[in-house]
């Protein structure tokens, strides 16, 4: 993990204390799922794999972004760096926040994770608004500039993003307590009661423990795919690794893994992103971190279905 200088950052995000906000560099973009699928080698769709470094071995994984050409071919977008962590190899920036991004004092209670803790959200088969709505935050930015937040939506961007296209995964922040993990990977887990873990709103009497908000932000550079002569007919060209073209089906999936208590600490001192009570990496030795692709099958260039071939699509 890599701290980033929020100063680049500013007037964007004024100071903050107790924010975690970090880039990971990716370490396999593979066909595994240790959380759903575990130990079945392929998993049905691809997956870019984060994490394990300094006092961090969590894992972070989310689905992988294709662009398909109207010539029937698919090819991986490539990641790249958020605002501030620019030169990470692909890879996302991971938040764990104690009040809301624009809540800048930071000064809630949180209870950190506890070791083999483990958390889902999102469902890789939905694709409509309808069935997303049961998922709070997981949307898109449109970016005009490597700084645009606003607006987000639940749907892919219908239009060319100049600067690309930021994929946000925000995990519910209420825990019950008791389970490091369910059946479904979700049901420890819930929302808050009313308004959002922003606002303050409180957690539900089945999962009264709040815990850390957990976001990630991925940046695909979507520049190369941005001529709209190349996209098909049906609409924007995007689809993630399961087969989804509408967007809704974005996910993202965690395994605690903080060494000790560090991340308690951490949410309890309140720091300026360089937190002192946690070690720091450059982007060049957070970039060296990689895991050798255990699946063996061709995930880059331009493909004649998605690796897996999740459900059966040609266009
Ligand atoms: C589709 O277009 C790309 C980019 O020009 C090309 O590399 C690829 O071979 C084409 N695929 C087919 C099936 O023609
Ligand atoms: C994004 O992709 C374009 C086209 O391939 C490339 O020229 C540019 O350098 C990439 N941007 C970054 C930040 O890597």
């Amino acid at each position: 993990m890599h701290w980033s200088s929020l100063a680049a950052l500013a007037p964007l995000v004024a100071p903050t204390e107790a924010l975690l906000r970090f880039g990971c560099s990716q370490l396999v973009v593979q066909r595994l799922d240790p959380l759903v699928n575990p130990g079945l080698n392929p998993s049905p769709h691809l997956h870019q794999i984060i994490g394990g470094f300094s006092e961090d071995f969590s894992n972070y994984w989310t689905a992988v972004l294709y662009f398909r050409h109207r010539n029937g071919s698919y090819h991986r977008v490539p990641q790249i760096g958020n605002l501030g962590f620019e030169g990470t190899n692909g890879g996302m920036t991971v938040y764990y926040m104690q009040d809301g991004l624009a809540n800048y004092q930071q000064t809630s209670k949180v209870t950190a994770f506890k070791p083999g803790f483990r958390m889902l959200i999102g469902d890789a088969a939905y694709r409509s608004k309808a069935e997303a709505a049961r998922f709070r935050q997981i949307t898109y930015t449109c970016l005009q500039t490597p700084a645009t937040r606003f607006p987000e939506t639940m749907n892919f961007p219908t239009k060319p993003c100049p600067a690309g296209i930021m994929a946000n995964v925000r995990f519910p922040t209420c825990w019950d307590g008791k389970n490091l993990d369910t059946p479904d990977h979700m049901s420890h887990t819930a929302y808050p009661e009313s308004g959002t873990f922003e606002s303050g709103g409180p957690c539900p009497d089945s999962h009264p423990v709040r815990v850390p908000q957990l976001m990630f932000e991925t940046v695909y550079n979507t520049s190369q795919f941005n001529d709209q002569s190349m996209w098909p007919d049906a609409g924007q060209p995007f689809v993630w690794s399961q087969g989804d073209t509408t967007g809704y089906g974005s996910h993202g999936d965690y395994v605690f893994g903080w060494k000790g208590d560090a991340l308690q600490r951490a949410m309890d001192s309140p720091c300026y992103v360089n937190c002192p009570t946690l070690k720091t990496q450059s982007v060049s030795a957070m970039n060296k971190c990689s895991v050798p692709d255990s699946v063996g099958e061709p995930i880059d260039g331009w493909l004649d279905e998605l690796p897996g071939n999740p459900s059966g699509m040609k266009l």
